[in-house]
């Protein structure tokens, strides 16, 4: 979860020309069948995986991320129904871009999950202050900004998903700038979802334990002492094994579909029992 920023310019890419799907994804049926989803860094980990499940589902996916060849990649193994914009969920102009895209695709916007973010270790007495700078905007900057300009775009009766972390409650060591980042997009959700009850928009937050992800290894500064980090880690959890990035995708699809029409304002723990046993 490491990647630096690269880009502030945004580019559609699809799996043809234009801003829709190359071919006829044909009759969308499944639990987001003819809707509209938006996924936030979806070019790798629990994004990639949620923007599968959504499109198989039915949905129409928008998918975003910095860097064009992964998202490339990423539109072209997802199918049809991907439309993919690159662009930096810190960046503004980036952000307008994409609902700009979403808005041409007619639809507006039904599902929203703001899932991309990361961090960096860095205990108290080593932090710089662009760690914290990049870290916030990233997280909450690129979560409040995503979520505000999609305002016009949101349906009624939608659903939007903020990727939370197990860090916003737990005292994990060196991760102190990360976690606080989290805690921030916690505590977003229950105003939010205050705020778009009139809307009956539904507001919450999935909050993954270690999952199985590129960035999760990312965190380590090579090969070696990302295998140590991922093998203490799942040590740690309670049921002995990383999340799969799969296992987060179906919560997120729990919470994009009807099933959890009663739910707002929450969040959703998926972490192999780290949190509370
Ligand atoms: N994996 C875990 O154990 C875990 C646990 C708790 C919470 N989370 C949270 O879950 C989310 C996804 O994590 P992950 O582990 O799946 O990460 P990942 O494997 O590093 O994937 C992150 C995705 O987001 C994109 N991205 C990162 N920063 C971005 C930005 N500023 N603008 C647009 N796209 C950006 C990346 O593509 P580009 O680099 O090309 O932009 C990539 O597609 C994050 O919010 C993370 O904090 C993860």
């Amino acid at each position: 979860m490491t990647s630096t920023s690269t880009s502030t310019s945004t580019s559609t890419s699809t799996s043809a020309a234009g801003t829709g799907p190359a071919t006829d994804p044909g009759p969308a049926t499944g639990r987001l069948a003819g809707r509209t989803a938006l996924v936030t860094g979806a070019t790798s980990g629990i994004g990639l995986a949620t923007a599968h499940r959504f499109a198989r589902e039915g949905a129409t996916v928008v998918v975003t991320g910095r860097r064009q060849q992964q998202l490339d990649a990423a539109v072209a193994a997802i199918g049809p129904r991907a439309v993919g914009v690159r662009g930096d969920a810190g960046d503004l102009a980036d952000i307008e871009r994409v609902m700009a895209t979403i808005g041409e695709l007619g639809g507006g916007l039904d599902v929203l999950f703001a899932n991309a973010g990361g961090g960096e270790f860095g205990a108290l007495g080593e932090i710089s202050w662009d760690t914290y700078r990049t870290t916030f905007d990233r997280n909450v900057g690129g979560t409040l900004f995503t979520v505000q300009a999609a305002l016009p775009l949101l349906a009624d009766g939608a659903s939007v998903i903020l990727a939370g972390s197990t860090a916003a409650t737990r005292g994990s060591a060196s991760f102190g700038v990360y976690g606080a980042s989290k805690a921030a997009v916690r505590s977003f959700a229950r105003t939010w979802a205050a705020e778009l009850a009139p809307r009956r928009i539904r507001v919450n937050v999935l909050v993954p334990g270690p999952v199985d992800t590129p960035g999760l290894g990312d965190l380590a500064p090579d090969p070696a002492a990302a295998r140590r980090l991922l093998q203490q880690l799942a040590d740690g959890v309670p049921l002995k094994r990383l999340g799969h990035p799969d296992e987060i995708a179906d919560a997120a699809l729990f919470l994009a579909a009807d099933s959890s029409r009663y739910v707002t304002g929450s969040e959703l723990v998926v972490d192999g029992g780290t949190t509370q046993l």
